[in-house]
């Protein structure tokens, strides 16, 4: 366990020993904690329902058994009591038997694609739409129609017209449909959420954001991997940064009314192909050793067990890693693929009222950091910076200021997506067992809103013009 993730878990559970009152709930966490810290992993912070064990766990089906639709069923083994995983779509064999072994599902219940979910009347509450990006549209319109709840991957779709349809069609039917805006649900934006609303900052007249994406990140997901290229996944601020336009939507509080946008592919394309440098890592190529994108460096090291390795292959021997990178997409060199989408952009908002908000996607940034978004805003009362590990408020008055780190946040923070996988999927199951949507944050109005600056802001970049949404 890294010496950070022990840091949070140790926070985490003298948090809950801290509580003076040792209820059933609070000693069954503790519990977990203490074993997550011997055995040494863990994955995610934690979600306490809110409804009582009497209200029924959600039932829900899970189409799409591949890297997301694993990490939020995990919540379903942390908590029976809250969601109930009864049947799986996946085309993957080994992943589909993997998944039905691991959360006990009958053979019956085993599907092949997310058509086969449909082919009888509703058999669950809810299903969770966690397929390709393409691959949303169609099954939570059908999802929809047939009167399930949904829990939608990101984009919503990766057409503007296709997300406003979906919004359509679940007012229409009377469901909810949760968009898997995750950053909204871990404790570090809750609790900025709640600080800006509370007015201590007076009024936001500027808003600075900046996802690292993470230079290895970048090589494996979108210049090696599944959405390197527009035609086939999305665009990149729909692919990567809708989340941090939602979270400046959010935060700010105001709807955007324009845009402008900056940005290209600029360095991973055969242009910049060192000297020496051959198609595939594995093909001899003489500056490898000093090459930081090289497949070797980022899939080789034995201690890297998980993600993202686990996407290139299923053998994670040396042997299966290396003929992973000889045969497949991820051994191929970061100058000789078929990628196009931008590895850095900007992107500058005007909100109702006259803030202002700045945006910055960029590949360029460390592995230690990636994907830790860093925030400023500028109010007119105070000043707030943040890390997603810890966010400090100096107010203009006293100057005093306060920080909030990982014991004010719950000491889970710092966890992948800072806490917010559980948070959303424990949010949505609880949103089910009570048939309320006010226990969501990321409903499909407000998520269908900030996926339109993404699309506005892409057309800016394009059109090399200031948008009005
Ligand atoms: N919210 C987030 O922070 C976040 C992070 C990463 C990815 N995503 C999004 O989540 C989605 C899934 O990404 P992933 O990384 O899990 O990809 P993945 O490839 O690991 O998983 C997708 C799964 O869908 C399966 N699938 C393909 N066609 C299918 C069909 N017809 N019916 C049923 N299943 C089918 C695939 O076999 C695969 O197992 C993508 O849209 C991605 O953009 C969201």
């Amino acid at each position: 366990m890294e010496r950070r993730k022990f840091l949070t878990r140790t926070g985490a559970l003298a948090a809950v020993l801290g509580t003076g009152s040792l209820t059933l709930a609070n000693k069954a966490k503790a519990d977990r904690i203490i074993k997550e810290l011997e055995v040494g992993t863990f994955e995610e912070g934690d979600y306490q329902p809110v409804l009582a064990g009497e209200v029924k766990a959600a039932t829900i089906i899970c189409i799409g058994a591949g890297n997301r639709g694993n990490a939020y069923s995990r919540y379903a083994q942390s908590h029976p009591e809250a969601l109930n995983i009864i049947g799986v779509a996946e085309p993957i064999q080994e992943r589909r038997t993997g998944y039905a072994t691991k959360y006990n599902i009958p053979q019956e219940a085993c599907l092949n694609t997310w058509e086969d979910v449909f082919k009888k009347p509703k058999w669950a509450d809810a299903v969770l739409i966690s397929t390709p990006d393409k691959l949303h549209y169609a099954p939570a319109m059908k999802a929809i129609s047939m009167g399930y709840h949904v829990m939608l991957e990101k984009p919503i779709s990766t057409s503007l017209q296709e997300c406003e349809d979906i919004a359509k069609a679940a007012k229409k039917a009377g469901v909810m449909v949760a968009v898997c805006h995750v950053l909204r649900y871990g404790p570090y934006f809750k609790k900025l959420k709640e600080i800006m609303a509370s007015g201590v900052m007076g009024d936001v007249v500027s808003i600075d954001h900046f996802e690292p994406v993470g230079y290895w990140h970048m090589a494996h997901s979108y210049v090696r991997g599944n959405w390197r290229k527009e035609s086939e996944s999305s665009f990149m601020l729909l692919a990567k940064s809708c989340h941090d336009l939602d979270i400046m939507r959010w935060l700010v509080g105001k709807p955007c009314q324009e845009v402008a946008s900056f940005g290209s592919l600029m360095h991973f394309k055969a242009s910049n192909a060192p000297a020496g440098s051959t198609k595939r890592c594995t093909d001899g190529c003489a500056v490898e050793s000093t090459c930081p994108y090289s497949a070797m460096r980022l899939y080789l090291k034995p201690e890297r067990k998980g993600w993202p390795v686990t996407v290139i292959t299923e053998d994670l021997s040396q042997e299966g890693r290396m003929k992973a990178l000889k045969e497949g997409p991820y051994g191929q060199c970061v100058y000789h693929c078929d990628n196009d989408v931008v590895d850095h952009q900007v992107v500058q908002m005007k909100f109702e009222g006259g803030a202002t908000g700045s945006f910055t996607m960029s590949a360029f940034s460390p592995e230690q950091g990636m994907g830790m978004r860093k925030t400023r805003v500028m109010g007119t009362r105070g000043y707030l910076e943040g890390d997603m590990k810890e966010f400090v408020i100096t107010d203009f008055l006293t100057n005093k200021q306060t920080s909030y780190g990982s014991s004010e946040l719950g000491g889970d923070a710092g966890s992948g997506h800072g806490g917010g996988d559980m948070g959303l999927i424990g949010s949505f199951a609880d949103a089910v067992r009570a048939n309320n949507p006010k226990l969501l944050t990321s409903t499909i109005d407000v998520s269908v809103e900030s996926h339109r600056m993404a699309f506005m802001a892409e057309k800016a970049r394009l059109s090399k013009s200031v948008i009005s949404l």
